[in-house]
């Protein structure tokens, strides 16, 4: 009796242990890894700068890289230049004509991203057409071209910062802006004895920091309205057009001399503009006296 009675409970156990093991009906809420999809980034083509860092939505150029990645050991006269003062730089008085912009219709011809080999082109043209403009170098392209920087500004034309190695400002800390804006103007100063006073941030592209920094440096923040978009067509007559088209009364126009067609539109964006009554003024013949940290899209 005794007997049969463990053999009961023990038939019992077994089948209440084999239902706790069964196994669930329910999937198990883990998700398995080979079932879950996986999200490929999204390849959208991205606009650098994006144009929420932009001041001007048409955005500027600089798909290519024109400079040796040679990065120069730390500029020794970094901290030993003097303060950038807000005079307006004087390049070689090479008899200044004194232009009133109340009184005739100015417009500002300005070079980014230069010096480069087509730089000659272009100021030889400029002085075959009497005309001076601004140029906009940077730091390491100055390094890289001396000679034909120091040609710019003893020809007589305007010369500005366009930081040390062309770098997304607005993306840097305080003390680097500073750097790329302080090492490329030493870097003009030891080549043209040029004390800037107009900076252009690469890309357009600023920020508070970046306003601040130009501030602190003396410099006044000189964008453009007129984007001829002379990097993207790469087309001559295409630059010559939008130059010729879109200028108005005080415009400051934007172009590249880092390429032949740019350089072969000089030309041509003289000739339409003049015929259409524009005299041709240095950027700061455009503003007057630039005030450090204010910027100007045109006159
Ligand atoms: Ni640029």
């Amino acid at each position: 009796m005794r007997k049969r009675l463990l053999s009961l409970l023990a038939a019992v156990t077994l089948i209440v242990s084999a239902c706790a093991v069964a196994p669930p009906v329910q999937p198990s809420p883990e998700p398995d890894p080979t079932l879950v999809p996986t999200f490929t980034p999204l390849l959208l083509p991205r606009p650098v700068p994006t144009a929420a860092l932009l001041v001007d939505p048409k955005q500027e150029r600089h798909d290519e890289t024109p400079v040796a990645s040679t990065a120069p050991t730390p500029s020794a006269t970094a901290s030993s230049q003097p303060a950038h003062v807000s005079d307006t730089p004087a390049p070689d008085a090479d008899s200044p004509k004194k232009v009133n912009c109340k009184k005739v219709k100015c417009v500002a011809l300005t070079f980014d991203d230069g010096p480069s080999i087509y730089t000659k082109q272009i100021l030889a043209t400029l002085k075959a057409k009497d005309v001076k403009a601004t140029f906009f170098m940077w730091g390491k392209m100055v390094s890289n071209s001396p000679k034909i920087a120091k040609q710019v500004a003893k020809e007589g034309h305007e010369i500005g910062n366009h930081a040390w190695s062309h770098r997304l400002l607005n993306k840097l800390g305080s003390a680097e802006i500073n750097r790329e804006i302080t090492r490329s103007a030493d870097m003009i100063y030891k080549h043209t004895g040029v004390k800037t006073n107009l900076f252009r941030p690469p890309y357009g592209a600023f920020n508070a920091n970046v306003t601040a920094s130009a501030q602190k440096t003396g410099n006044s923040m000189v964008l453009w309205d007129v984007d001829t978009v002379d990097w993207k067509t790469k087309r001559t007559a295409k630059t010559v057009k939008s130059a010729v088209n879109d200028s108005k009364r005080g415009s400051i126009i934007l172009v590249h001399d880092v390429y032949a067609t740019t350089a072969d539109a000089v030309a041509g964006i003289i000739d339409g503009l003049h015929d259409k009554g524009f005299t041709f003024v240095t950027v700061s013949e455009l503003i007057g006296k630039p005030s450090p940290g204010e910027k100007y899209f045109k006159g």
